[in-house]
């Protein structure tokens, strides 16, 4: 489905038409479809909305830097295109970083959130040099250069590999650039986690290559409301690589969300 929201064409979908809406955000360079089968198979009794972010899947390629609170805006005038006030949020990776500038943009239009494989630090310097150094090596020779660096670090298992690579290097050029520098200038969200209210889940894949294990615990702890979600079997794509683990960690939070809701 695609629809006008914020000014570009979005590309999104909806899994189950009852129970709590939640939406969940792919991480950089990939689409909705990394969430397509576990929501089919362990979120059906709920409403899941799964958005392609700006420059992602089929939704409008922008020139310029996507900025965590540009994609946080698209989401929440993706809501209001739905006629809904408020959902679960749940971010993969720079998914993540989305879903934290929508916390702390929007704090009334979430009632749970979901931290996946991310965190809320912002970029050191060496990380801001090594993504513009990735933006020159895109613009010389096109988006295969980030697959073949980024694919081998998210699964060790080969298969989801190959499919996150073709993603990755399906993606639009100008669509990945502008994620690097939106991520790039992202300030560092740490200090909004004493004021989230509402359940959290943090999801930590055990085998992360990208994500420090002892850096989400500290997050999910520091957290009013924090649960924090080791996956054994799992590395920085738990919704591939361990889709029942994940989907049973967003049931859990689902119905903290309904209990506290009463
Ligand atoms: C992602 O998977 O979204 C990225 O690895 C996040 C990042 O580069 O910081």
């Amino acid at each position: 489905m695609k629809a006008e929201i914020n000014g570009i064409q979005m590309g999104f979908e909806i899994i189950g038409e009852t129970g709590l809406p939640i939406v969940l955000i792919h991480g950089f360079g990939l689409n909705r479809s990394i969430w397509k089968a576990m929501a089919e198979n362990y979120l059906s009794a709920h409403t899941v909305i799964l958005p392609d972010l700006r420059g992602h899947g089929e939704s409008q390629v922008t020139k310029g830097a996507y900025s965590m609170e540009v994609l946080a805006e698209d989401l929440s005038k993706l809501l209001d295109f739905l006629n809904c006030d408020k959902a679960v949020i749940c971010g993969h990776s720079m998914g993540g970083y989305v879903t934290l500038a929508f916390a702390e943009k929007f704090p009334e239009r979430f009632s749970g959130l979901g931290l996946i494989t991310t965190h809320a630090a912002a970029d050191s310097e060496a990380k801001q040099k090594d993504r513009h150094q990735m933006v020159e090596a895109i613009r010389e020779n096109g988006t295969v250069v980030l697959a073949e660096s980024l694919a081998p670090k998210l699964t060790k298992d080969e298969s989801i590999r190959r499919q996150s690579h073709q993603i990755l290097a399906g993606t639009d050029t100008d669509g990945i650039i502008g994620a690097l520098m939106g991520m790039a200038e992202r300030p560092s969200r740490m200090d909004l986690f004493p004021k989230i209210e509402v359940p959290v889940l943090v999801v930590a894949g055990k085998e992360d290559q990208i994500i420090d294990v002892d850096m989400a615990r500290q997050m999910a702890n520091s957290l009013p409301q924090g649960r924090f979600l080791l996956i054994k079997d799992a590395g920085h794509m738990p919704m591939i690589e361990a889709p029942k683990a994940l989907g049973e960690g967003l049931e859990w939070l689902l119905s903290k969300v309904k209990l506290d809701k009463g």
